[in-house]
């Protein structure tokens, strides 16, 4: 984890208002901003999806603390999600839109240092995730 975990724990908590409206924005810039991505959720039900996202980040955050059960967590999801038939190249695209979505919920206190940070974390969310699910299908490498 090569990001502030304080800090990142302590603009999420200082911006609690905002922070929950993460899966909102997430999903409307990942269908409308990257294509094909929306009829990977055909057979979902996306309010549903979304609480659930929602407390994904959530939980993340809040364990922060704790490096091995969020690692664990992490990739464990990254298994489920070759389930849900998720291939590595799209994490980068949901890097870019997780991306974006920071940006806007958070863009009354976006500075470098947010952007650096926020950036960080979703990487290792990311790269865990796909670690997980490559760790058991080496065969899905890009
Ligand atoms: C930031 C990283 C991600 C988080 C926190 C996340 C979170 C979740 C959660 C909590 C679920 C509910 C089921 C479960 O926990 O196994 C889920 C399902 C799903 N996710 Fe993700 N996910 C992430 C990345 C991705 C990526 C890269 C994609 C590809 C576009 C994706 C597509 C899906 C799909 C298709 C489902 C299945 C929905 C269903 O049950 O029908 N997710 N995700």
């Amino acid at each position: 984890m090569n990001f502030d975990k304080k800090y990142l724990k302590k603009t999420w908590n200082e911006n609690l208002e905002q922070a929950d409206l993460i899966a909102e924005y997430f999903y409307d810039i990942l269908f409308h901003e990257f294509e094909g991505t929306e009829e990977l959720f055909n057979n979902t039900e996306i309010h549903f999806q979304k609480m659930e996202f929602q407390k994904a980040i959530t939980n993340i955050i809040n364990n922060l603390d704790d490096p091995d059960k969020v690692e664990t967590y992490l990739k464990e999801s990254g298994i489920r999600h070759i389930c849900y038939g998720i291939v590595p190249k799209y994490y980068k695209t949901v890097e870019s839109a997780l991306f974006k979505t920071f940006e806007q919920v958070f863009k009354d206190c976006w500075s470098q240092k947010m952007k650096e940070q926020w950036q960080l974390f979703i990487n290792f969310i990311l790269e865990t995730m796909k670690k997980g699910a490559l760790e058991i299908r080496p065969d899905l490498s890009e």
